[in-house]
């Protein structure tokens, strides 16, 4: 009885039902924290740290399936999507309170902390990753909100951000709400939906390789409810590769990482990661194809760093006869940074901290970090994955572009500096933030 006078009364007050929204007052977190607000849907990304719990819409503590009698109408797709999980179905089963607690008005949204009280090998082993720094899952968070360009640019540019980066702090991005299926989190797409987009396309480089190709034909018929171990799949997914054995670690064996940085493939340490990539491939490979694939990786790489760094000696150069116009000193800067205020200076390559220092920029510098950031990093995952195709064409990409700059600094130089005012200097970068992030 009193499940339906309150489903009455859910139904009196259904028109004014908003969901939540964020406290008025919560705070940003981080190395910038007083610097950004979090947006409405930091409640959903971030749910041990911003989730609210509503007050006064539905009251009342309810138990097991008692959940269930008004969800089946208020959210009745996820009921279904609850009633086919393994959660739904096991020998004692996972009910609503268990991840949401069975207060009403103290509800929560799981993050991490939750599944990982039941789960908490998993939970263990992505935090792992934190020993291993940048970039991983487990640190996804935080990295995304110390970037400057998180808290300096308009609102409506970072939001997206937080999606993706949210992976540290839930684990509904791979196996989604409400089924948590394992068979999901095994298929390339449950990486996709993150690793895509110019500096990270993983997606096209892994579809384009031999192995992506096999997925492709004939990946719908696979069984996806078989665990990622040898045997039970002809070529290996994203999972299958970084997740070995299902190991939710994914930092243990990346050598040359993002690949926004050169590094040096032959120290101790990233021998022994090396070899725990080699022991992937020899699921299926003889030993030498291993060795082979990793050696040709490097050769790539150390390739497109001597181009890399030729450039940016000549806009090193640029910078010393005082050809770079307009100047860092000419140009607004950028708020988060007093050093850039008090000592203005422009920055060039990775070790100066260009990769935060991008868009207040003259366009030489601007064209610099594209061929860095975007061309240069499609390369460097299109050798990983194998994407022969995808490999010549950034390849010719990055020639045409490196033979660009070198044209333009040739003609700057011989005009004593070309004014290309950039799109990024009309300052809505800069003062607009600071009053409205
Ligand atoms: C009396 C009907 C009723 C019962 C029983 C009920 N709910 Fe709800 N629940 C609602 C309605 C209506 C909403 C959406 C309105 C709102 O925002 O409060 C909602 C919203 C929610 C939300 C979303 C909260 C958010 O912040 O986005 C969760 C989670 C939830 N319920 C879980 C549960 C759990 C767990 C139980 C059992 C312990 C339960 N509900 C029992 C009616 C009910
Ligand atoms: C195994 C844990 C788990 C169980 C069991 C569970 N949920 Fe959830 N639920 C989640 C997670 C995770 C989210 C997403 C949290 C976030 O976005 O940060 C969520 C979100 C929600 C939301 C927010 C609306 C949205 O956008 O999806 C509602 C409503 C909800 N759950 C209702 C239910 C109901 C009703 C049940 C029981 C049938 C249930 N949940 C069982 C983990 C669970
Ligand atoms: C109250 C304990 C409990 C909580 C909390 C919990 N789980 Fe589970 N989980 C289980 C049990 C029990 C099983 C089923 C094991 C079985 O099949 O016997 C399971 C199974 C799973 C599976 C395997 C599904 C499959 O397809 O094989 C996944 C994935 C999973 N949980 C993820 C999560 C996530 C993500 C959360 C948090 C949103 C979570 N769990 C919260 C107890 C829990
Ligand atoms: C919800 C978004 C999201 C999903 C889904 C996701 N990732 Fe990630 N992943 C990220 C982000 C964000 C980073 C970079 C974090 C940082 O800034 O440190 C990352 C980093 C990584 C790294 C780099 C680790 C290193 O040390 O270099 C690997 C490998 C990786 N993910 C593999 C996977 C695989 C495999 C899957 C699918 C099974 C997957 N990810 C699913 C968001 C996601
Ligand atoms: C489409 C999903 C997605 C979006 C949106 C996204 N990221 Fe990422 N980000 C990733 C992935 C995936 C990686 C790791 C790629 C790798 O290791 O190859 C990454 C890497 C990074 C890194 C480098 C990590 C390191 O330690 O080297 C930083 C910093 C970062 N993101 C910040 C941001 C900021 C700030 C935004 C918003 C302007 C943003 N990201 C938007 C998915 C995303
Ligand atoms: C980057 C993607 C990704 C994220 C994030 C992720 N998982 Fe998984 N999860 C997987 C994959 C892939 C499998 C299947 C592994 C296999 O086949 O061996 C899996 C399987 C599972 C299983 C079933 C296997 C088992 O342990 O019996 C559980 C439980 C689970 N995950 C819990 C979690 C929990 C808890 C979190 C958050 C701490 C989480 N997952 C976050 C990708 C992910
Ligand atoms: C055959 C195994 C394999 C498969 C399948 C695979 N990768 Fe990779 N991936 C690699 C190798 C090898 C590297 C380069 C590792 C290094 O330099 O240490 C790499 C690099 C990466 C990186 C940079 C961080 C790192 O670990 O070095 C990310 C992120 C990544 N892959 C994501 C993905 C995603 C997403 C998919 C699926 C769409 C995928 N990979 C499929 C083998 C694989
Ligand atoms: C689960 C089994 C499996 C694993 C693990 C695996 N591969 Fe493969 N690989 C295959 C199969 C099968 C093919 C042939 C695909 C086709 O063309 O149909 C292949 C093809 C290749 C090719 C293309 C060869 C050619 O003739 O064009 C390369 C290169 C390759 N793999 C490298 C690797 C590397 C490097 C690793 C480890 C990081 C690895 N593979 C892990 C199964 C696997």
């Amino acid at each position: 009885m009193r499940i339906a006078d309150s489903l009455l009364v859910v139904g009196l007050i259904c028109p004014w039902l908003v969901w939540a929204g964020l406290d008025e007052n919560a705070q940003g977190f981080g190395e910038y924290a007083d610097q950004w607000r979090p947006d409405p849907m930091h409640e959903y990304w971030d749910p041990e740290r911003y989730h609210r719990p509503e007050s006064g819409r539905v009251e009342g503590v309810f138990q097991g399936e008692a959940c269930l009698e008004c969800h089946l109408v208020v959210t009745p797709g996820i009921v279904k999507e609850w009633r086919s999980s393994r959660h739904a179905q096991a020998e004692q089963p996972v009910l609503c309170p268990a991840c949401h607690g069975a207060d009403h008005a103290q509800l929560s949204l799981p993050g991490v902390k939750i599944c990982g009280g039941c789960h908490p090998e998993r939970l263990a082993q992505m935090e792992e990753e934190k020993q291993y720094g940048f970039p991983s899952h487990a640190l996804a968070m935080e990295r995304a909100v110390d970037s400057r360009h998180f808290a300096d640019k308009p609102k409506a540019e970072v939001t997206a951000c937080l999606q993706c980066h949210s992976v540290a702090s839930k684990c509904d991005s791979c196996h989604t709400r409400h089924r948590f299926d394992a068979a999901e989190a095994r298929r390339p797409e449950a990486c996709i939906t993150c690793h895509s987009g110019p500096p990270h396309p993983d997606d096209e480089a892994y579809l384009a390789g031999a192995h992506g190709q096999r997925y492709r034909q004939e990946g719908k018929n696979w069984d996806w409810s078989r665990p990622l171990r040898q045997g039970n799949y002809a070529v290996p997914t994203c999972a299958y590769c970084h997740m070995k054995d299902g190991n939710h670690q994914v930092a243990d064996k990346a050598v040359w990482k993002f690949g926004i940085r050169e590094i040096n493939p032959e120290s101790a340490e990233n021998q022994i990661k090396r070899k725990r990539w080699q022991v992937v491939c020899v699921d299926c490979h003889p030993p030498e194809v291993g060795a082979v694939f990793f050696r040709a990786l490097d050769v790539e790489r150390s390739e497109s760093w001597r181009k890399l760094y030729e450039v940016e000696r000549l806009l090193k150069g640029l910078r010393s006869d005082a050809l770079l116009t307009p100047s860092a000193r000419e140009r607004p800067p950028y708020p988060m940074d007093w050093l850039a205020r008090v000592f203005p200076r422009e920055r060039i390559g990775f070790y100066e901290g260009q990769a935060s220092a991008f868009y207040n920029v003259s366009a030489i510098e601007r064209d610099y970090f594209e061929l860095w950031y975007f061309t240069n990093l499609g390369l460097y995952k299109g050798m990983a994955h194998g994407a022969g195709e995808m490999v010549r064409r950034y390849q010719e990409r990055m020639d045409d572009e490196v033979w660009a700059i070198r044209e333009k600094v040739g003609r700057m130089i011989k005009k004593g500096g070309v004014n290309l005012v950039p799109l990024w200097m009309k300052g809505e970068y800069t003062e607009f933030n600071r009053d409205h992030n």
